[in-house]
């Protein structure tokens, strides 16, 4: 059976944090987006989505910070809390970039089903066994993943190298497959 060795996962994930500071959110090519307005109708709806299913994912690795059985698990765990939360910011930064706010700060609503599963994960995550939240993230990794195929919003995109060692859960250089959409660069 394959084994992970958890300590290095830790270190690497402390060694690539990033912030939102790193990204020039006022970078040209913004208006690839704006300009294309095919594009721009299909992705308002999604960034909104994919914003509020980072929460998703934040809560949830919150809730495993608390019960995960080691130390170096539970403190995996929080910095994934703290980088879906960023994620999040960073999709409200690149909404802001498109002009898909109301007001600059304002929250885009979630639609109904993601409603339903913060609703259900606000109310039950911290009472949830370890084993259920682990369960439930990879489905929410692969409900992303096919979102962004569908959707498209992959495409011709150049994500930098820092995209692929974010979080850690995908390891390696290769640029990150569910969070291409966060880097300026790419549009
Ligand atoms: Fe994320």
């Amino acid at each position: 059976m394959a084994t992970i060795d958890l300590e290095q996962m830790l270190t690497k994930v402390k060694n690539t944090q990033w912030a939102l500071a790193d990204v020039d959110w006022e970078a040209p090519g913004a208006e690839l987006v704006t300009g294309n307005p095919e594009l721009y109708a299909k992705l308002k709806p999604f960034m909104a989505d994919l914003m509020w299913i980072e929460h998703v994912g934040a809560r949830a690795f919150a809730a495993m910070a608390k019960v995960a059985p080691t130390d170096t698990l539970r403190e995996m765990y929080s910095y994934f809390h703290a980088e879906e939360q960023r994620h999040a910011n960073a999709e409200m930064a690149l909404m802001k970039r498109w002009g898909m706010l109301d007001g600059d700060d304002d929250l885009p609503e979630p639609n109904i089903n993601l409603r339903l599963v913060i609703e259900w994960l606000d109310t039950y995550a911290d009472e949830m066994p370890f084993y259920v939240l682990g369960t439930v993230i990879p489905m929410l990794e692969i409900a992303l993943g096919r979102g962004l195929l569908r959707d498209g919003v992959h495409r011709g995109r150049q994500a930098p190298e820092q995209a692929g060692d974010d979080d850690g859960l995908h390891g390696g250089p290769a640029p990150h497959p569910r969070h291409p959409h966060l880097f300026p660069a790419a549009q």
